[in-house]
């Protein structure tokens, strides 16, 4: 297994990340104080798809104290939104309404730029606009919500960023990224302008308070260095929540825009939505005879994460889908006809939404607050 956040590969294995990360995880008692302050618990966090975290307990108890907290997150735009990005997304929202914070949202069109030697900045400040419409288009509000777009915003973050750099050795820098010599400077100086989000709220507010960041595990290698250097610059530590991957429709891994023909990017139109479905890899037997008599398995299969993850949430349904499943009773072309159309739909009603938040996308920009 490789975890990164340039890299994820082979099966993740989550408690292994948990003590390799050492991050800590949500446990029962933990859930059930963000429960007494959100009302009934968002499923991602029932299904425990969100199953980690650094320091959720002490933002919680800096908020029962009277100090709030911001939420920050992220997208590195090297091309079109997928449904994986989506989920510490809706997840954020979620936060957002529960706890009534502000979000800051850090498009990285110039960690694009240089971690693939193709890419020109150009192309990743497109696709920066690009993915901010997949944000938009999920329901967050203009008032609390502050887009970065690295390369044009980067004065608001430099002077904090020089500060994090100035603190983090390229010894620290190269274990826990795995720089090599023949990584460019400009990669090894960028997590400094990953980290500095974590820290914008107090210039420009004047308030301290923590930032709480929703993402997949994959990130966390940058709240490690940040949190050991936020105390020596007069920040509290970013907290984390972690999630797990949504994985693609291939056989194992998650999905990544660098596999299209295993993920399902939020313009995809109904036809390729449908065959990529039907390509997807399942729990199914051989022959449908085979799997009538004998049921299919549903902890292999790609299809059914879709369900677990975002496209099942009556838990009733959920098991039920399973146990026909196991038995037999469902086979693999009925459920993934049910999710083809469940996708499609979602995606239309998006798509829709994507459009109209053309007109709006600029009162989201940090830069015009
Ligand atoms: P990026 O663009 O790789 O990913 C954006 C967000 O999506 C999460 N993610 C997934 N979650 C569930 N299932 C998947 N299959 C999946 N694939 C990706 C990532 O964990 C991430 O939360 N460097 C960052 C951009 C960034 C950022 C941040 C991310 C800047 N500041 C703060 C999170 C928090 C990047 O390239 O993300």
């Amino acid at each position: 297994m490789v975890v990164t956040p340039w890299e994820v590969k082979g099966k993740v294995d989550y408690e292994r990340l948990i003590r390799e990360f050492g991050t800590q995880p949500l446990t029962p008692e933990l859930l059930s104080r963000v429960e007494s302050r959100t009302g009934k618990l968002h499923l991602q966090l029932e299904r425990q798809i969100f199953f980690s975290h650094r320091d959720l307990d002490t933002v919680l108890d800096l908020y029962d104290k009277g100090v709030k907290f911001v939420l920050y997150t992220g997208r590195g735009p090297s091309g079109p939104v997928h449904i994986g990005h989506l989920v510490p997304w809706i997840f954020t929202l979620h936060i957002q309404q529960k706890f009534n914070t502000r979000l800051y949202f850090q498009l990285t069109d110039d960690e694009k730029y240089l971690i693939d030697d193709d890419a020109t900045l150009k192309e990743t400040s497109h696709w920066a606009y690009e993915n901010a419409l997949d944000l938009i288009a999920l329901g967050f509000k203009p008032e609390d919500t502050f887009i970065i777009y690295d390369t044009e915003d980067i004065d608001l973050l430099y002077d904090i960023t020089l500060q994090v750099a100035k603190r983090i050795t390229y010894s620290t820098a190269r274990s826990s990224f795995g720089f090599q010599d023949s990584t460019n400077i400009g990669w090894v100086f960028w997590p400094a302008i990953q980290a500095a989000p974590c820290f914008i709220h107090k210039k420009l507010t004047g308030e301290n308070v923590p930032a709480l960041i929703p993402a997949a595990i994959d990130q966390d290698p940058y709240w490690r260095v940040t949190r050991d250097i936020a105390p020596k610059i007069g920040y509290y530590k970013p907290a984390q929540i972690h999630c797990r991957f949504l994985p693609g429709l291939g056989a194992g891994g998650k999905m990544s825009a660098s596999m299209p023909e295993t993920s399902i990017f939020t313009m995809d139109q109904p036809d390729a939505v449908k065959k990529k479905i039907w390509n997807a890899y399942t729990g199914g037997r051989g022959t449908a005879a085979e799997q009538r008599k004998l049921g299919a398995d549903p902890t292999v299969c790609s299809i059914f994460q879709y369900y677990f993850f975002l496209f099942e949430e009556d838990a009733a349904r959920l098991a039920e889908r399973e146990r026909k499943c196991k038995v037999g009773e469902m086979l693999c072309g009925e459920c993934k006809m049910d999710i083809a159309e469940k996708l499609n739909r979602f995606l239309q009603n998006h798509q829709e939404r994507r459009e109209k938040a053309k007109d709006v996308i600029e009162q989201y920009h940090i830069k015009r607050k």
